[in-house]
């Protein structure tokens, strides 16, 4: 089985820093995560940036959608998100996956890239992605994770570079997850916590896969997952679950 960490920072340090930004990353590592989750969507422009919605407005100054945008114009919006964090990360910005693997390398972090397409984009996503991740991550660091709920983006990053772990990500896992798997030669399962139940943990590692939860956020429910055998937990909060953890 791929080794995995045992915390992942869901978005960088979502509970405590601005999603998907560099300062969220190194708030992650400054709590003690070796591994962050973000999420990939291509600009106008076919830049691969990290950003969870298919707009702007919820996470940054700016309005639009990111795939009707340049990168230029994602670039003058402040992510920092004031509504959340008053003016502490003003000037953040959102920001490409390359200057993201960049700093990630310099932190001696692994990550778990999701490929989140906008509709119509699996493959183009998919591929630039990878693009990337080839140009800029060494192959003596740690091997990333592609994960995916968009069974488009996981062929296409099979056929591309069937050489980068993939990850199933599901919320529920659907009854056929063994056989989508296998198809899509994932080497990991990425199943929301909801309705997860120790059986199915347990069946999922049976058949060789590692499990990374996602998003838990309460110590109890950390512990809980972690007595059923669930390896890693993607979480807002990764000192706090550390603690709970430990
Ligand atoms: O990869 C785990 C989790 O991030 C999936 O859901 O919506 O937070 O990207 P979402
Ligand atoms: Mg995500």
């Amino acid at each position: 089985m791929l080794r995995i960490p045992a915390i992942i920072g869901h978005r960088g340090a979502k509970a405590n820093a601005p999603e998907n930004t560099l300062a969220g990353f190194r708030a992650a590592h400054a709590e003690g995560a070796a591994w962050v989750e973000f999420d990939v969507k291509l600009t106008r422009d076919g830049v691969a940036v990290v950003i969870h919605d298919e707009t702007l407005q919820r996470t940054t100054t700016g309005r639009g959608r990111v795939r009707e945008l340049t990168l230029a114009t994602i670039r003058a919006a402040d992510a920092g998100c004031p509504a959340i964090f008053g003016d502490r990360f003003r000037g953040e910005r959102v920001p490409t996956l390359a200057e993201t693997l960049d700093l990630l390398l310099g932190l001696g972090m692994g990550f778990n890239l999701e490929i989140k397409p906008c509709p119509g984009l699996e493959r183009e996503t998919a591929e630039a992605s990878i693009r990337v991740v080839r140009e800029r991550w060494p192959a003596h660091a740690p091997a990333p994770v592609l994960s995916s709920f968009s069974l488009a983006a996981l062929e296409a990053a099979r056929d591309f570079a069937p050489e980068l772990p993939r990850g199933l990500l599901a919320a529920p896992l659907p009854a056929d997850w063994r056989e989508t798997a296998r198809r899509l030669d994932c080497a990991t399962i990425h199943p929301g916590k909801r309705g997860l139940d120790a059986a199915t943990v347990a069946a999922v590692r049976r058949a060789g896969f590692p499990v990374l939860a996602w998003t838990v956020n309460r110590p109890a429910r950390a512990r809980e997952l972690r007595l059923w055998g669930v390896d890693s937990i993607i979480t807002d909060r990764p000192a706090a679950i550390a603690a709970a953890l430990a």
